[in-house]
């Protein structure tokens, strides 16, 4: 059987970028080569595409683009053109793609502009597709189409550009402190302040607008953050719970990449039947934001025993270490296994 071309992205105009460079450096070496020959399109934080021939050693530590072994490159939306354009010194050429992966975080390549692009150039691709990717990274759409289906969400309201100083009392008037403010569209704690009055909403309302035209400011919910693994299109497969521990604040940028004073927990450390209800309730956001391929459902649960969604990361962390694997590796599966079910899925929906 011929190998099926597979198109890995990675990097992206993202504030994402240095995590995207982690996850695709496991994926591309996780790739069973006897099935797959893997094409490598690194997108800079920039925004310029560029094929790179070189060893996935350089991609972890952003060293590939310096390698003088990268050729401009870009998906054609053009479906008989199938994949990429190369643009050589005197020639373009064309490579044909069967699948793409892409391994991006955050804005466009998370949130449904990447998979726009694939949609119109006709090539399957892992994970959610336009509307779900851009559903799930809206917090404030997530949170009300979840609502719709029945589940819990924090209290919240949302603003759309700035709201004058004046203005943010009487709009939170509803709302109990500590709050969170979170940009609507961001993602690994980017521009997320956690409020205990709110005295110190303007400022972090600011820091909240540097990162998107929206921001979304919600009760904190007690207890703690707990994930769920879901893997398929009709017929899912659900990993292990996980919880986060924290020992102070909440999980910011540098907790999430460093667990200095945190701890994760897999699997989490309740019962099964709480276990149990997480899961069951992972599945109605899971296909209430009508994912496919992948997704980590992450939600609260409060002392009261009660689970509250917080969100969707529709292309999560794919580290070795990551949540994600971590969990569907605690019922089971390798990583190569995820990565090769991935692409089956891709390919078949
Ligand atoms: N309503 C909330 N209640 C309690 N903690 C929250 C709430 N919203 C966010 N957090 C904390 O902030 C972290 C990041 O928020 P999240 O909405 O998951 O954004 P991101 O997409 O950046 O991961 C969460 O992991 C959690 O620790
Ligand atoms: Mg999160």
């Amino acid at each position: 059987m011929e190998r099926k071309k597979v198109a890995v992205l990675f990097g992206g105009c993202s504030t994402e970028y240095n995590i995207s460079l982690q996850s695709a450096y496991s994926v591309i070496t996780h790739l069973n080569a006897e099935l797959y020959d893997t094409i490598l399109v690194g997108i800079t934080r920039q925004g310029n595409w560029l094929r790179y021939y070189g060893s996935p050693e350089k991609i972890p530590d952003n060293t590939w683009m310096d390698s003088g072994e990268c050729i401009s490159a870009v998906i054609s939306p053009d479906r008989s053109i199938h994949g990429l354009l190369e643009f050589h010194d005197d020639k373009v050429i064309t490579t044909r793609v069967d699948v793409a992966f892409p391994v991006l975080h955050g804005k466009n390549g998370e949130d449904g502009t990447l998979q726009g692009l694939l949609t119109m150039a006709g090539i399957p691709f892992v994970g959610c597709g336009t509307l779900s990717s851009a559903m799930c990274m809206d917090k404030d759409i997530a949170h009300k189409m979840a609502g719709l289906a029945g589940i819990k969400t924090p209290a919240s309201i949302v603003l759309d550009q700035k709201a004058a100083e004046e203005e943010l009392l009487p709009l939170t008037g509803e709302l109990n402190c500590p709050l969170f403010v979170k940009p609507v569209n961001a993602g690994s704690s980017f521009g997320i302040t956690k409020v205990m009055s709110k005295r110190e909403l303007p400022d972090a309302v600011r820091t909240a607008l540097d990162h998107d035209c929206r921001v979304i400011i919600e009760e904190a919910i007690e207890g703690f953050e707990v994930g769920c693994a879901v893997l398929g299109n009709e017929s899912l497969t659900i990993g292990e719970v996980d919880e986060i521990e924290l020992n102070q604040g909440f999980f910011d940028y540098t907790e999430k990449y460093t667990l200095k004073t945190s701890a994760i927990h897999m699997p989490a450390r309740i019962d099964r039947d709480t276990a149990q209800r997480i899961k069951q309730t992972a599945v109605v956001i899971y296909k209430a934001l009508h994912c496919s391929g992948c997704a980590r459902v992450d939600m609260f649960l409060t002392p009261e025993q009660e689970i509250i969604f917080n969100e969707v990361n529709t292309i999560p962390g794919f580290t070795s270490h990551s949540r994600y694997p971590s969990m569907l590796k605690g019922i089971g599966l390798t990583f190569e296994q995820i990565v090769d079910r991935l692409i089956r899925l891709a390919m078949e929906s």
